[in-house]
């Protein structure tokens, strides 16, 4: 695609200079553009293709991003302490739409590259650990006072754990690739906790848990920490942007990043959660809490954590018995060993849960 034509439809000054590819997102295509402006500076924007197999409605997305970035942008304006938190930036196209629909079929974003900034594919420390759940809290809170109507779901159902389960069940039943003879040991490994994994959602229904606008991609390379300072500056990737439980956020950033080895990792021995990113994930997250989560919220982290590994778990098994339809595979057996290493490391948190509930209680203490 040729990113000077596409340049062309956004409302950008100055005049085009060069593209390259940016980052390693495995959803969206993402290229850093350039561009000289009349003063002789140059600017930078990112420019990014909606993958609109994943996400089939990219306008309601765009919607979404833009009240989100928006609303998040609004606050940083008003803010005089330089601490604030900055926002995704997005640009339109010449004609005031959010994105740009090519004649190829192709779905086309900008927004302004965020200069000294850098992301990690992979947690390093427990610094890196702690600044990103605590940029994660900062977006939360940020957005939870954004009014109007509700947030569009750009993935239904996303983290309906119990769905997830049943259509798990729905594929051991079918048995379509004649694998289930291979998985059963963990098939009975989910069965055995499918109650517990409805936890959240059950809280949800009888009132006890509140539905927030919630990020659901809360991986590290989805915040931008300063490349001095490595303080967490923003939050990126607003594509599943939209209402659910915090909980699920939290979760999915100790499952990604408190894990000990890579996602396929077939050795399980090597497997295990870390228990000091664990908890440096845990102190970022609560830091300013208060008045946001309450005590039940809090409790329940822990198990937040153990509940989406096992949802992402069941995912992967999901997809090997139905014959790799959704995740990428690069070997015949990928997804069977990716969904053998979630469930090690559900295994893993539980071998833990005590430590991990009495760190909650140790952060509680010290407010
Ligand atoms: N505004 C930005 N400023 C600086 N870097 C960015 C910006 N937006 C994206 N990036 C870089 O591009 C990568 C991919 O972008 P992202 O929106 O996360 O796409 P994907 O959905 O494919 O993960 C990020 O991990 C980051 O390194
Ligand atoms: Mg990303």
């Amino acid at each position: 695609m040729d990113i000077q034509q596409i340049s062309e439809r956004f409302s950008i000054a100055g005049r085009f200079v060069s593209a390259k590819p940016l980052g390693n997102g495995n959803v969206n295509e993402t290229v850093l553009v350039s561009y000289v402006q009349e003063s002789g500076q140059e600017a930078r924007y990112v420019f990014q293709r909606i993958n609109h197999n994943v996400f089939t409605k990219p306008l309601e997305l765009m919607d979404n991003y833009v009240r989100v970035s928006r609303h998040i942008k609004n606050k940083f304006d008003q803010d005089t302490s330089g601490t604030a938190h900055r926002s995704v930036d997005v640009v339109l196209t010449k004609s005031g739409e959010t994105c740009c629909l090519l004649e190829n079929g192709e779905y086309w974003r900008a927004y302004k590259y965020l200069e000294n900034t850098k992301t990690y594919e992979v947690v390093e420390n427990a610094d890196q650990a702690y600044e990103a759940a605590k940029t994660f809290a900062e977006f939360l809170k940020l957005i939870r006072d954004l009014s109007g109507e509700r947030l569009h779901e750009t993935i239904p159902d996303f983290h309906n754990t119990s769905k997830r389960i049943e259509v798990l069940e729905e594929a051991v039943k079918n048995d379509s690739y004649n694998r289930l003879k291979d998985v059963e040991q963990e098939v009975n490994f989910i069965f055995d906790r499918k109650e517990e994994a409805g936890t959240l959602l059950r809280l949800l229904a009888e009132g006890k848990l509140t539905e927030r606008i919630t990020h659901n991609d809360t991986k590290l390379n989805n915040v931008l920490l300063d490349v001095k300072t490595g303080c967490g500056v923003c939050v990126i990737d607003l594509d599943t942007v939209m209402p659910g439980l915090i909980h699920y956020d939290f979760g999915d950033m100790v499952r990604s990043g408190a894990a000990s080895t890579d996602e396929n990792e077939s050795d399980l021995s090597k497997v295990y959660m870390k228990f000091d990113m664990y908890s440096a994930i845990l102190h970022g997250f609560l830091k300013n809490s208060n008045g946001f989560m309450t005590p039940l919220d809090k409790e329940l982290l822990p198990l937040s954590a153990k509940i989406i590994t096992l949802e992402t778990g069941v995912r992967f098994l999901t997809d090997y018995l139905i014959g790799d339809e959704y995740f990428k595979i690069r070997y015949p057996n990928e997804n069977f060993d990716r969904a053998r290493m979630q469930l090690k490391l559900v295994a893993s948190m539980e071998e833990q849960f005590e430590s991990m509930q009495n760190e909650v209680s140790k952060v509680i203490c010290c407010e």
